[in-house]
């Protein structure tokens, strides 16, 4: 990547970095300090552990597993290192939105509210069965040595459309439970009278979205992807000549992107197929 291309990148990723981090401190402190605190004890303050795992969890980390590809510092670990950091990454993720669900149905069960009657609940729950099954396609495709390569390539579109569509999701149903939650709760001043805990919690839900659209962003700048490592080998022993007969399409190629800018004729000329899939 062209120094300037790397300035950019460490910009934007240090934009989403800060975002997603008082994204954080806000969610913490609206339980604590607006609302009943944490607990596990069938009460308010355990409903509370639900936007707290939400937000570090299914947000933060998935958001940080989506672009740790992009990292121009890991381009030289493997990529089987790297792939266990982004299906790691998003197991943990899973983990957290489980136990977040599992906090509001025995919130809802000791206080008998009925279960899954919101749209929040209907796409929230949804999202968490997609990305389930993305973890285990991923690790299926990507993971399993003996899966072809021709299959990896044909699969990676998919993956990455179904990986960011999801995402998108869990951004867009926070916003609806954030939404349900203040009117919920804000009784006297109500929410409408935009009592101080609406602002500062309305203001968490735009930093969501800011934190949301640049990852984003970073997810589908091609010319901040991980040049393969067949690349890197060749422009460190042969200064980026012909080094390999065997010519490929690559990735980005394939999947229509077709931007090249960042190794132009390098990447073009000696990418094997599978160098991007593997
Ligand atoms: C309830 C999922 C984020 C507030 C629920 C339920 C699910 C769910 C499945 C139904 C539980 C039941 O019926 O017993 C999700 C997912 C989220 C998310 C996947 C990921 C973005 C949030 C956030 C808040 C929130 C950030 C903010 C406070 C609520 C509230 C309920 C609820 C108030 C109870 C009312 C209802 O069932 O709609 N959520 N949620 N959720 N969630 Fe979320
Ligand atoms: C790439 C999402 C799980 C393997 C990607 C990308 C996204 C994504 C958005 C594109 C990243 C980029 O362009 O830099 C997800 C989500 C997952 C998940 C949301 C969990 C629900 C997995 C798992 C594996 C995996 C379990 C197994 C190893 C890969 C590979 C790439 C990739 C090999 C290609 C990276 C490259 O461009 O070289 N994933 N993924 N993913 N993912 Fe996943």
């Amino acid at each position: 990547m062209a120094m300037e291309n790397v300035k950019q990148f460490v910009f934007v990723l240090s934009a989403a970095a800060a975002v997603g981090f008082v994204c954080i401190v806000f969610v913490l402190r609206w339980v604590l300090y607006f609302r009943e605190g944490l607990a596990w004890d069938g009460g308010a303050a355990e409903f509370n552990w639900h936007p707290v795992l939400i937000v570090t969890g299914f947000i933060f980390l998935q958001g940080i597993a989506i672009v740790v590809y992009r990292l121009p510092w890991t381009w030289s670990c493997s990529k089987l290192m790297m792939k266990l950091i982004h299906a790691g990454l998003n197991l943990l993720a899973f983990v957290f939105a489980v136990i977040s669900l599992v906090a509001v149905f025995d919130f809802h069960n000791a206080a008998k509210i009925p279960n899954m009657y919101s749209l929040h609940s209907w796409v929230g729950l949804s999202a968490v069965i997609l990305y389930a099954l993305q973890i285990l396609l991923g690790i299926g495709v990507y993971l399993i040595p003996i899966t072809p390569v021709s299959i990896r390539a044909a699969f990676m579109p998919i993956h990455v459309y179904s990986g960011l569509f999801i995402f998108t999701s869990v951004v867009a149903t926070a916003l609806m439970g954030i939404t349900e939650k203040l009117i919920f709760s804000l009784k006297d001043p109500a929410y409408k009278n935009s009592p101080p805990e609406a602002t500062f919690v309305n203001v968490l839900g735009i930093l969501i979205v800011i934190f949301g659209a640049l990852i984003l962003w970073i997810a589908t700048r091609t010319s901040w992807k991980r040049p393969s490592d067949q690349v890197l080998h060749t422009l460190h022993t042969n200064g980026g000549g012909e080094a390999n007969s065997k010519v490929g399409p690559t990735m980005s190629q394939l999947s229509g992107g077709g931007d090249t800018e960042a190794f132009g004729d390098v990447r073009r000329r000696s990418s094997k197929l599978d160098d991007q899939v593997d």
